[in-house]
């Protein structure tokens, strides 16, 4: 069996956040986020996630069924795994994978490329590394003259000739549950952070005439880690250009990515085109031939086929095919408009369902109600859903016509094809094929102005 240690415990001084640093985001998602789908993805059943400064925040985030151990203080990346001793015991006679929990970029494949690799050569310990450019704040990878692994040196510990080695260990390692269990009983804090470095158990593990190996990652983005904001604005940077690339191979039009941020989880049809900033995160899943965009947001929508969101704020909610939005349209959480339905300029919907054909094309608030098909909403709908105290629905029927600033004092029901006159305010219900007029009579006072003389300057 596969299992997996993250380790999440530091307080990642660098990041100056009120958070700990694997809750620090990239696209909108904590570190910690990308590294837990990895390491499912890769196929590890069993999960320790070892947290420490405010952990809390960290426990809350995490999924049932993923253990966790707490590190008080924090130590060091070794003194980390000791506090998932448990864990190890328990799966001393598996193989463990132990990952830091701020290295978003790290996949599930380079997870099974190294877990395959440590296999076939039947190691102790197998590390992942990659040659980067940048060699500030890295575990150096110490080889002799053979490239044999000899052990990894901390930047604060390394030399100036040790600081030249560009091979950088990634915090990503494969261990033989036991040969670890062994590692964590032996290391030390005799260092330049005075801290129990995870990294010392490959020299431990060599001394003991252990298999230890390195796999090399070809693309040294995979390693990438972020400790400070600049760092994490790279990896928001790096993975954004990634999944934008992804999604034109597949298909998705994006002439200009300029503030075109997509999460990772995101799926998007062919022949969508997906204008400048725009923002689609969650479980958004968004089919054909689409134009989103520009300056929309998507949290968790299922947007159908040949929809046009412009200019559009939408929250998790549903889209059915042949919808147009926008612009300036407000979408809230637990709506639906189906097949066909025109939202116009500022309109708001909340968790109402919009029944196919129906119109809405300005200034409208459609919220808490149940409408038909092939409704129109006059310029200046309200639907009145609260009263200070409680929310009620407005429901309207199919074909009903919305006279511009009706007011819907819910809860009322409008029957099919009935008639709203403009400027009702209408508090009962209104049977099927009927009109409601609902305000008072014009009057009008001839001459009244020349009478009342109302401006100061009129003689
Ligand atoms: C670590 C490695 C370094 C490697 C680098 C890759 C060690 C000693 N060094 O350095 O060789 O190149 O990662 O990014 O392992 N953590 C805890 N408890 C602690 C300390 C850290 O849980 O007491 C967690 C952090 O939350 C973080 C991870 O371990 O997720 C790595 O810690 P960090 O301090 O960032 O290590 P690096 O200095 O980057
Ligand atoms: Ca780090």
């Amino acid at each position: 069996m596969k299992c997996a240690i993250i380790l999440a415990g530091g307080k990642g001084t660098r990041m100056k956040s009120e958070m700990p640093k694997v809750m620090c985001e990239v696209l909108f998602e904590p570190m910690l986020h990308y590294v837990i789908r990895a390491v499912k993805e890769a196929g590890c059943e069993k999960i320790c996630v070892v947290t420490g400064y405010k952990h809390e925040i960290v426990e809350e985030y995490l999924e049932e069924g993923i253990e966790t151990a707490y590190q008080n203080p924090q130590l060091g990346t070794g003194h980390a795994v000791m506090m998932a001793r448990e864990f190890v015991e328990k799966h001393k006679d598996d193989e463990i994978l132990i990952l830091n929990g701020d290295g978003p970029m790290m996949t599930a494949e380079t997870i099974n490329n190294v877990y395959a690799y440590h296999m076939e050569n039947n190691n102790s310990i197998t590390l992942t590394s990659a040659i980067v450019d940048d060699t500030n704040g890295i575990g150096h990878i110490k080889r002799d003259e053979n490239g044999t692994l000899m052990c990894i040196v901390e930047h604060k510990d390394a030399d100036e000739e040790e600081k030249k080695i560009n091979e950088s260990n990634a915090g990503m390692y494969w261990f033989k549950g036991a040969d670890l269990l062994y590692a964590l009983s032996n290391i030390t804090n005799e260092n330049a952070q005075n801290e129990y470095y995870l990294t010392d158990s490959l020299e431990i593990l060599i001394n003991q005439g252990k298999n230890a190996g390195a796999f090399v990652c070809e693309n040294s983005e995979v390693i990438l880690g972020a400790n400070d904001r600049k760092q994490l604005n790279t990896l928001n940077n790096i993975m954004r250009r990634n999944i934008n690339d992804f999604h034109m191979v597949n298909g998705v039009d994006i002439p200009c990515t300029d503030g075109v941020m997509i999460g990772m989880d995101v799926k998007i049809g062919g022949s969508t085109t997906i204008l400048p900033n725009t923002i689609i995160l969650g479980n958004t899943v968004i089919g054909e031939g689409c134009t989103i965009g520009p300056n929309t947001y998507i949290k968790d929508g299922i947007i159908g086929n040949n929809v046009i969101l412009d200019n559009v704020k939408l929250t998790d909610s549903e889209v059915e095919d042949c919808v147009d939005c926008g612009p300036f349209v407000q979408v809230r959480a637990g709506s639906k408009l189906c097949k066909g339905v025109h939202i116009g300029n500022f309109v708001e919907v909340k968790n109402s369902v919009v029944g196919a054909g129906t119109k809405s094309a300005h200034l409208t608030y459609i919220g808490d109600s149940d409408v038909g098909e092939n409704v129109n909403f006059g310029c200046g709908t309200v639907t009145v859903n609260y009263d200070g105290k409680n929310k009620s629905r407005c429901k309207i029927g199919n074909h009903a016509f919305l006279g511009c600033n009706t007011n819907l004092i819910a809860p009322v029901e409008i029957g099919d094809y009935a008639f709203t006159a403009a400027g009702s305010t209408i508090t009962d219900d209104v049977p099927e094929n009927a009109l409601a007029v609902a305000r008072a009579r014009q009057v009008n006072k001839d001459g009244w102005v020349t009478e009342k003389k109302p401006y100061k300057d009129m003689k």
